[in-house]
């Protein structure tokens, strides 16, 4: 026995009685803590003479780990005690089913999308994507709609009161046609050295899916809507491809051959010849309705001159087509609107 004895007792005494974490660290604190009984008698050692200071040391420390060996057996005991306590009260039901975790789902258009991605990739088709905010060049010059040419007013576009760096009017795109520009004169400027040499250059085949706006809403417009852009340019790409092309998409898209296409004759300022493209099912609720859902044609000479190219000797169609209209046509929405609401009791039936 030394005189330390009797503080171990006291903290072991003192610990039994706390009956709780909190007077537990109270406790504690009597001894442990930084004007604590333990740590006055370490301090304590800085006056003894040297000697005695190491075996005097080896007996603080000696006690002290008893007293947190006590300490940490109560801590212990007063856990398990909360856990009975919790477990008759019958708060802790281990039987209870666990609680999902929220998890998040592609929206329908964004899954109407990937499906397209999906089909033209089949077919050899690139994806690109470009920028909302165009300018007037690629949203309309470059697409053979001169300015002041009564074509422009096709589109309800919405003008953003800025020009880009190069002068040019900037809009919220009206279609993704711009992106046939873009992507056509990055494929020329890549080939340019073929193409100076007159050598073949490898074909364009390309969608761009994206947000489009304009000035127009109801039931099935909406200010901001989708479309996808699909161009084809080689050296004889025909109209003829684009039927095919076309028509395979849709019967793969909505997963039946039981549907006839219809090119009826149209105006792009871009495309000569130009087409709508409208579709009728054989079966279903629909059947025999024709739902128009592109527009498309023979991409215009002067378009190909834009894109770098000479129309002598790359040709090819585009089309533009919509595909919160098809995720209607495919999923039976009648309200566009629906898509955009942001109401996930509408939004959780595509998860
Ligand atoms: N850009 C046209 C539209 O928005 C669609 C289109 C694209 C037509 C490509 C022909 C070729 O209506």
């Amino acid at each position: 026995m030394n005189d330390l004895a009797p503080l171990v007792l006291d903290a072991q005494a003192d610990f039994a009685r706390a009956t709780t974490p909190a007077e537990l660290e109270d406790a504690k604190a009597r001894y442990l803590g930084k004007s604590g009984r333990v740590t006055e008698q370490l301090k304590s050692l800085a006056v003894l003479p040297a000697d005695d200071k190491k075996p005097r040391g080896a007996l603080i420390n000696a006690a002290k780990q008893q007293i947190e060996f006590a300490l940490n057996a109560r801590r212990a005991a007063l856990a398990e005690a909360e856990l009975q306590r919790q477990l008759m009260a019958g708060s802790l039901d281990v039987g209870l089913p666990g609680r999902r975790r929220g998890t998040g789902g592609l929206h329908p258009v964004s899954l109407t999308i990937e499906r397209i991605e999906a089909i033209f990739g089949s077919m050899g088709f690139d994806v690109a994507e470009g920028p909302e905010i165009e300018n007037d060049w690629h949203s309309f010059t470059a697409l053979n709609n001169p300015e002041n040419h009564p074509a422009r007013s096709m589109q309800d576009t919405f003008y953003v009161d800025v020009k880009d760096a190069a002068g040019r009017w900037l809009n919220l795109r009206p279609h993704t046609s711009p992106m046939q520009v873009r992507y056509a004169r990055a494929h020329a400027a890549k080939h340019a050295d073929a193409i100076a040499q007159s050598l073949p250059m490898p074909e364009i085949r390309v969608i761009a899916p994206g947000r489009t706006y304009r000035v127009d809403s109801d039931a099935t417009h909406s200010p901001m809507f989708h479309q996808c852009e699909g161009l084809w340019i080689g050296e004889s790409v025909s109209f003829k491809d684009l039927k095919v092309v076309f028509s395979d998409f849709c019967r793969k898209f909505f997963e039946t051959d039981e549907l006839t296409l219809r090119f009826r004759p149209s105006f792009f300022p871009f495309t000569e010849p130009s087409a709508e493209v409208d579709i009728a099912f054989a079966h279903g609720p629909l059947q025999g309705r024709w739902l128009e859902v592109a527009g498309a044609g023979q991409v215009h000479p002067n378009v190909v001159r834009n894109y770098g190219l000479d129309p002598e000797r790359h040709i090819g169609f585009a089309f533009g087509m919509g595909p919160d209209r098809l995720a209607m046509l495919r999923y039976g929405v009648s309200d566009l609107r629906l898509f955009f609401d942001g109401d996930l009791r509408f939004l959780r039936q595509f998860d």
